[in-house]
């Protein structure tokens, strides 16, 4: 009886086959379950003569191990056949990834960045929210200059004497104020002006400031650095030319002209027939700002220069709308595609 018994789980665990997990749990209940056909061979078993116990005790617990593999087996088949099917398809054609573009005020801040750390410069930043210390008075800003006007300077309700700079001039007094010289920094940031926005003019622009302090710095280093600038930014053969100019925290001032790309001075629409654009604004650091940064203008002296980012982006890039830099529309930028 029981033999017949073991050969008919044996016969089932052999042809059956489960179409899901739910149908291996039901099998697994149907053989192994308290009731299930294999626990019902162990009540049998009790019934078997003693001399045959030890032979049929071997077969059940056989079969037991058997369909117990039988089950696990299953489980895992179907297991694996679901997660197969969760599997994405790898062959599958995939959807293009768009890739950002730099803006370009972010081309030409990069590029001044190079140029300017193969000389030693480093890079410093400051608040865009400053005090008139910094923006004005230590640059030897008289108190009825017109800069001050509200009409130019953006102040801070309430506190006139907490404003947006209007220049990363401002940058500068800090590096003195933080470090000893020699000092060598280009400062680089948002500026901010009370103008009326046109295709030419502002409220919000970047600058990039330079400085230099050390013993014995001359008009002449200043004149060549700007022509290693120049050079660097525009091609070898650029020329550069310097008209007198005035900044209350420079003396002598200096106003830089490159000579004109794109007619390689002949003269052209860009540079107004006059072969010449204007790109920057220069000086010796006016000795009463080295004071008012306890720096001595006995042993020391320097210079300093600020270009406008977007006024060189105009140039490289040949976008004369200074609105389009701020206004982040993706066909404008997506035109920047690559450029590094
Ligand atoms: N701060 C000036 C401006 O905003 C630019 C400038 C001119 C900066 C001469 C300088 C400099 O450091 O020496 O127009």
């Amino acid at each position: 009886m029981i033999y017949n018994k073991i050969a008919s789980i044996k016969e089932q665990i052999a042809t059956i086959k489960a179409e899901s997990l739910k149908d291996v749990e039901d099998l697994r209940i149907k053989f192994l379950g308290k009731k299930g056909l294999v626990t019902e061979l162990f009540n049998d078993f009790r019934e078997v003569p003693n001399e045959m116990k030890r032979e049929v005790g071997a077969l059940v617990n056989d079969l037991k191990n058997q369909v117990q593999e039988f089950i696990n087996a299953e489980k895992e088949r179907l297991g694996n056949v679901k997660v197969a099917a969760n599997k994405p398809d790898l062959t599958l054609q995939s959807e293009p990834i768009e890739i950002g573009s730099r803006h370009p005020i972010s081309l030409i801040k990069n590029e001044l960045y190079s140029i300017f750390q193969a000389i030693g410069y480093k890079v410093v930043e400051g608040p865009e929210i400053e005090d008139d210390w910094h923006v004005f008075s230590s640059l030897n800003f008289p108190p009825e200059h017109p800069a001050r006007d509200m009409q130019d300077t953006f102040f801070i309700e309430k506190n006139p004497d907490i404003l947006l700079r209007t220049h990363t001039s401002s940058v500068q007094v800090r590096a003195m104020e933080t470090s000893k010289p020699p000092i060598r920094v280009i400062c680089p940031g948002r500026v901010f002006r009370n103008e009326a926005i046109s295709a030419r003019a502002h409220c919000i622009f970047h600058q990039v400031e330079g400085l230099y302090i050390d013993k014995n710095v001359s008009f002449a280093d200043l004149k060549q650095t700007l022509l290693y600038l120049a050079r660097e930014l525009f091609g070898a053969d650029t020329k550069i030319r310097l008209r007198p100019s005035f900044f209350p925290f420079t003396e002598p001032s200096a106003e830089v002209d490159v000579s004109c790309k794109l007619c390689g001075g002949k003269g052209c629409g860009v540079c107004k027939y006059t072969g010449w654009l204007e790109v920057l604004g220069c000086g010796m650091v006016d000795p009463n700002v080295l004071r008012y940064n306890n720096i001595d203008p006995e042993v020391y002296s320097g210079f300093a220069f600020g270009v406008g980012v977007e006024r060189l982006a105009m140039l490289k890039y040949q976008v004369k709308d200074l609105r389009l830099y701020f206004e982040n529309d993706v066909r404008f930028l997506e035109q920047f595609h690559g450029v590094i």
